[in-house]
């Protein structure tokens, strides 16, 4: 029977030129290289210039994507864009990425999912596509998380960096079996109790301010692997394929002990996990994109392999994707 599928057209990525060490951090804070690395496997990140904003790494992404897919600006039916760091409380920054590509239909707006954003934002565009609401979607995960860091705060200060990362979709047609090409399945989950372990401390309504981030890391961790696997668990049995038959596995990069500690409790073998964590640190809703288009860029993911995609973040969110390339 044939189904609707939403197939990858594009790849695109943009990071800011700033590139910040470990040890320029450890001359301001109280930390060291040594212990960035072995606790999370970072060794740099990229900073926003002053006056970079969300919407300006957004756009460079989208961009590079549209380029990927030879898709124009007018052509584009919807835009999400995933962000926890807007440029403005509103409006949403994907209707000013919509404004400065120059459309005039189609429509935009922003997907609120901390670091499983982009597989939030994903699943959304997957979903309209296939209820037929939207050809032609613009997926963005972009972040500006160095604004709401408390720079003199070790344990979340070194953790994280800026980036954004986008996608364009393409209604296609399939089968509605595992070997078809596009967008499998996505599978959403949150569990609003989690709230005090990863959060920002302002917002509008609370504090009238934007707030810093706050995080219980090692409950994090200890949550992140066990929902993580979960989704991927989920993804694996909904679509009847195992492990071993996952061609890449690009998760979110928060941290290579969770990278690892997933992949070896998916059974997914060390050399299918795309890993970027180490030069971009967690660029939240940027991370799984900006980690795609690193694998796409040097050939690594194919046409026909079977990719597969998770993130978790705030909230406590968190979800996978499973995608034929
Ligand atoms: O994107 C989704 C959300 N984020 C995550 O998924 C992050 C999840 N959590 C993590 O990645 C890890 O828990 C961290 C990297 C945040 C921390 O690693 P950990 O192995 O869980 O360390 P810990 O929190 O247990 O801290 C160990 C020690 C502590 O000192 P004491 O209490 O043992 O004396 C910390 O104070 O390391 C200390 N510490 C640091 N030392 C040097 C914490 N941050 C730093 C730092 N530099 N930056």
């Amino acid at each position: 029977m044939g189904v609707i599928r939403s197939h990858v057209a594009g790849v695109g990525a943009y990071l800011p030129s700033r590139v910040v060490s470990n040890e320029d951090l450890a001359v301001r804070l109280d930390t060291s290289d040594a212990w960035i690395r072995e606790r999370t496997g970072i060794r740099e990140r990229r900073i926003a210039a002053d006056g970079e904003l969300t919407s300006d790494l957004a756009l460079a992404a989208a961009q590079d994507a549209l380029r990927a897919a030879q898709v124009r600006p007018a052509s584009i039916d919807m835009i999400v864009l995933a962000t926890a760091t807007p440029d403005e409380t509103f409006p949403a920054t994907a209707t000013t990425v919509q404004a400065r590509l120059g459309m005039t239909r189609g429509f935009a707006f922003d997907v609120q999912a901390v670091c499983s954003g982009f597989v939030y934002a994903l699943s959304v565009a997957d979903n309209f596509i296939k209820a037929g609401q939207a050809k032609t979607c613009l997926v963005i995960g972009a972040e500006t998380f160095s604004r709401i860091l408390d720079w003199n705060d070790r344990t979340t200060a070194v953790l994280f960096g800026d980036g954004a990362g986008a996608v364009v979709l393409e209604a296609g047609t399939g089968q509605g079996s595992s070997a078809d090409r596009g967008i499998l399945s996505t599978h959403l989950f949150s569990d609003g109790r989690q709230h005090d372990l990863l959060y920002v401390d302002g917002g509008p309504s609370k504090t009238r301010t934007t707030g810093f981030l706050r995080m219980e890391g090692r409950e994090v961790f200890r949550h992140a692997v066990v929902n993580l696997t979960e989704a991927i668990d989920t993804a694996l049995q909904t679509n009847g394929v195992s492990a071993d038959d996952i061609d890449w596995f690009v998760p979110h990069q928060a941290n290579q002990r969770i990278l690892d500690a997933t992949a070896r409790k998916a059974g997914v073998h060390p050399s299918r996990v795309v890993s970027t964590v180490a030069h971009h640190a967690n660029t939240s809703a940027a991370s799984v994109p900006l980690a795609l288009a690193t694998a796409v860029g040097d050939g690594r993911i194919k046409p026909g392999n079977l990719v597969l995609l998770e993130a978790m973040g705030g909230g406590f969110t968190w979800g996978s994707a499973l995608i034929r390339w």
